[in-house]
């Protein structure tokens, strides 16, 4: 008997290959664009390498973008070295009605808010799958420093998380995460400016002040576009 998996996971693909090229219409042939990371960022990565004229550069997310933009012949340049961006594009693992976001279920959260605060719009493509009424049912990346993760864990307990440390993963930038289950997050800029003043918290991978600008959220009827 052939499994029903199968055809959903190809559709989910197909939607990230349509979010992808659809995201070319953001960037324009010579600028500079803010790159994210996940499956259908590097959708976008491959419809990049088809922009007429292409871009003068790239600032990416994670080591992982960077050597699939260097791949294409995309120069990537250090955060550091631009002082503002047009645009980011990036996915989501959530998002809701007013654009804010989980993100983090690749690891790279913390790049990825540094470049996002580069942008003036930030422009998110996903799956219909990861549009939600309320974010939390994907369990929120968090990464800490290590000697921190513990002490970090107890306090998402208080408040009735599962925190859960992503075993054998240490970030591009030494640190760990953890995966909170269960946390209802009603609030998510009030949870997010929480979190991240904890000692020891590196990136909450709530997106609510960095939240999407627009999402091109892929559907069984084409791309639907939101504007936040
Ligand atoms: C990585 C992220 C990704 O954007 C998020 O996990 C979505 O990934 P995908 O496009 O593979 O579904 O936040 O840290």
């Amino acid at each position: 008997m052939s499994s029903p998996a199968k055809p959903a996971a190809a559709s989910q693909a197909e939607l990230k290959r349509l979010v992808g090229e659809a995201a070319l219409a953001y960037v324009q042939a010579g600028s500079i664009v803010g790159v994210g990371t996940g499956s259908t960022v590097n959708c976008f990565i491959d419809a990049l390498a088809t922009l007429p004229g292409g871009v003068a550069g790239a600032v990416s997310s994670s080591e992982a973008s960077t050597a699939r933009l260097r791949a294409i012949g995309v120069p990537v340049l250090e955060a550091s070295a631009v002082e503002k961006l047009a645009v980011y594009i990036d996915g989501a693992d959530e998002i809701d009605a007013s654009g804010c976001m989980i993100k983090g279920g690749g690891g790279a959260l913390t790049r990825e808010k540094i470049v996002a605060d580069l942008a003036e719009r930030f422009v998110c493509i996903a799956d219909g799958s990861k549009l939600v009424e309320q974010l939390g049912r994907f369990p929120l990346p968090v990464e800490v420093v290590p000697m921190a993760a513990a002490q970090i864990a107890r306090r998402f307990a208080k408040l009735g998380g599962r925190p859960v440390l992503r075993e054998g993963v240490v970030t591009d930038n030494g640190g760990h995460i953890l995966d909170v289950h269960g946390l209802a997050i009603a609030d998510p800029a009030a949870m997010e400016a929480e979190v991240s003043q904890w000692p020891g918290v590196v990136c909450c991978g709530i997106f609510a002040r960095n939240r999407a600008s627009i999402c091109l959220l892929g559907t069984a009827e084409g791309v639907r576009t939101m504007r936040f």
